[in-house]
């Protein structure tokens, strides 16, 4: 995926975290999704949406853009005025509690957000699969701990983090949370190459949020956090 052609669209103002857009992407080249004009992607705790217009372009699906914080309202604005508006519904409910049909989306696609809220063994199993069809794929992109510092957030990420340390977890962490199931095939986890380039384009942003990550980037984020990139393959 070209990055570059999304440039635009990635600013202060649609940008949440590290840079979504350089997570999706090699989320996307190292497990390219086939869909069609068809076909109906979930992309779950969208933010601003920027993720779900990238998706809708690059995939030519219909995307359902999921946030918490941002209003469906606000999405569906940003979606219009960027040309997709037919192509992307907004939605706003929290993940734990979705109300979608069962086995609708071919993908699921999530950056910098499940782990807020899918941090329990049967998380998956429960809120997610059930919405999911035959043969579906999810791709998922969170910050996360290093592999070799598995189960130290507490201590080592607390000055940056304070009580929300607990939601950073490694990629085998991640494998075991996952979990298995009669429907899926496969689970892969590992840590993503695009640490350094998707948060050096956050912190050199003026973003009230980013100043703080910009304290604590040398320091504690470089050191012990990665990215977690998670596949899922279903049956
Ligand atoms: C750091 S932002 C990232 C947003 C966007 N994906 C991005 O990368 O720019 C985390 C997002 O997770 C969403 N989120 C947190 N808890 C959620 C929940 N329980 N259900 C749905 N979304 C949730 C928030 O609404 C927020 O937009």
């Amino acid at each position: 995926m070209n990055i570059s052609s999304y440039k635009k669209y990635i600013s202060e103002e649609t940008m949440m975290g590290p840079n979504s857009v350089r997570i999706l992407a090699e989320l996307l080249d190292k497990y390219p999704l086939q869909l069609t004009d068809d076909d109906l992607i979930l992309d779950l705790g969208c933010g601003t949406g920027l993720t779900s217009f990238v998706i809708a372009k690059e995939t030519k699906a219909k995307v359902y853009a999921n946030d918490l914080w941002i209003s469906a309202e606000e999405n569906g604005k940003r979606f219009t005025q960027w040309g997709v508006g037919e192509q992307i519904e907004p939605i706003c409910e929290d993940a734990n509690n979705l109300h979608f049909e069962e086995k609708q989306f071919n993908a699921l696609v999530s950056i910098d957000s499940y782990h807020y809220f899918a941090g329990q063994e049967g998380f998956f199993q429960e809120k997610i699969l059930p919405f999911m069809k035959d043969g579906g794929v999810v791709l998922i992109g969170i910050p996360g701990l290093k592999d070799e510092y598995t189960n130290c957030a507490k201590e080592l990420l607390f000055d940056w983090l304070g009580d929300d340390a607990y939601m950073f977890k490694s990629p085998t962490h991640w494998k075991k949370l996952v979990g298995s199931h009669d429907r899926i095939k496969t689970v892969i986890t590992w840590e993503m190459d695009c640490f350094e380039k998707a948060w050096g384009e956050w912190i050199a942003t003026n973003n009230q949020f980013a100043y703080g990550d910009r304290q604590h980037f040398e320091t504690i984020i470089r050191p012990y956090t990665c990215f977690v990139g998670i596949y899922i393959k279903l049956k």
